[in-house]
């Protein structure tokens, strides 16, 4: 199957099932589950599903014990993005090609759209069957461990504390490694616990996520230069507006491509211990993220 085709029908799935698991917009209090489910199925890339449900293949699992992972990374994901847009982050006002939560439903309830969507993340989680290796607590831990303050919210934090700062470029990896790989780690390694995987194939996949992880949010650093509103479905310009440090900001356009590009050869390189048939997807999804252009 051809990447794109690969990319839809996993997102069709994933949408389906959201949609199960998620109140409905009738059930009281409506407006929370409206607007709840206007950040979630706005769109998006659903790349980290993705990467979960392929982890979980490549691993030997079928894509069903690792659905409701998939649904779970999603949720919390756009979590993240209602908080990264209010106006005390980066205050943006469009997201997924629409205005941003908080400009349609107002601050408070963005602020427990984001909340509701985080907490259903775990019970998505721990409905995710147990196998021989992994249950319920473990993907819970893993979720909570990538998430918390020492990772994704950490990142967040020095992604905050950072603005208008010079950075080093060990610091702003930090940053990037927090927001943004830590929960693309979470995703590959929770399709491949889901799946029941060896040590050896969860090692591999957190060095894939790792550098893929990496080479993602230096993408978005360039894509906020180079893109358009229209492509990318929000603002940009935005990072160095209020001087974000970001790749090409610190260390130019052409060493941030470089370096993009020596990650997505190293997430390769990781994988080798996979046969090629079991790695085929996850190498095609790595090389599409390179090429991306939104
Ligand atoms: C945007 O993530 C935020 C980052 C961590 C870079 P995506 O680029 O995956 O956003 P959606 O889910 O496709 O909207
Ligand atoms: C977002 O990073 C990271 C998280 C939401 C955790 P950015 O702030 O660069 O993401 P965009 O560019 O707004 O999507
Ligand atoms: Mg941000
Ligand atoms: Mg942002
Ligand atoms: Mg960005």
């Amino acid at each position: 199957m051809d990447i794109k085709s690969l990319i839809k029908e996993s997102a069709a799935k994933v949408e389906a099932r959201l949609n199960e698991l998620l109140p409905g917009e009738d059930i009281a209090p409506s407006t929370i589950h409206k607007a709840m489910r206007y950040s979630i199925f706005a769109g998006g890339k659903r790349i980290r599903p993705l990467l979960c449900l392929e982890a979980a293949k490549a691993c030997g699992g079928s894509e069903e014990a690792a659905l409701n992972a998939a649904c779970a990374l999603e949720a919390l994901h756009t979590y993240t993005l209602i908080h990264d847009d209010l106006p005390c982050m980066d205050n943006d006002d469009l997201r997924r090609g629409r205005p941003t939560n908080h400009k349609v439903f107002g601050e408070g309830i963005a602020v427990l759209a984001g909340d509701a969507l985080l907490t259903e993340a775990f019970a998505m989680l721990a409905r995710v069957p147990a196998n021989d290796r992994y249950d319920a607590g473990d993907y819970v831990a893993e979720l909570a461990y990538r998430t918390g303050s020492l990772h994704l919210v950490g990142g967040q934090v020095l992604d905050l504390e950072g603005e208008g700062r010079e950075l080093t470029v060990d610091e702003l990896r930090a940053i990037h490694h927090g927001k943004t790989s830590a929960l693309i780690i979470a995703s590959v390694r929770l399709g491949g616990m889901a799946a029941g995987c060896t040590h050896e194939q969860l090692e591999a996949l957190t060095e894939y996520g790792r550098c893929l992880g990496l080479a993602f949010q230096i993408i978005d650093d360039i894509l906020d230069v180079t893109s358009t509103p229209e492509v990318l479905g929000k603002s940009i310009g935005k990072d160095a507006k209020v001087h974000k440090a970001t790749y090409p900001a610190l260390v130019g356009m052409d060493n941030a491509r470089a370096e993009a590009r020596e990650l997505t050869a190293a997430a390769r390189a990781a994988l080798d211990v996979f046969s090629d048939r079991r790695r085929e997807n996850l190498l095609a999804i790595n090389d599409y993220l390179l090429k991306r252009d939104y």
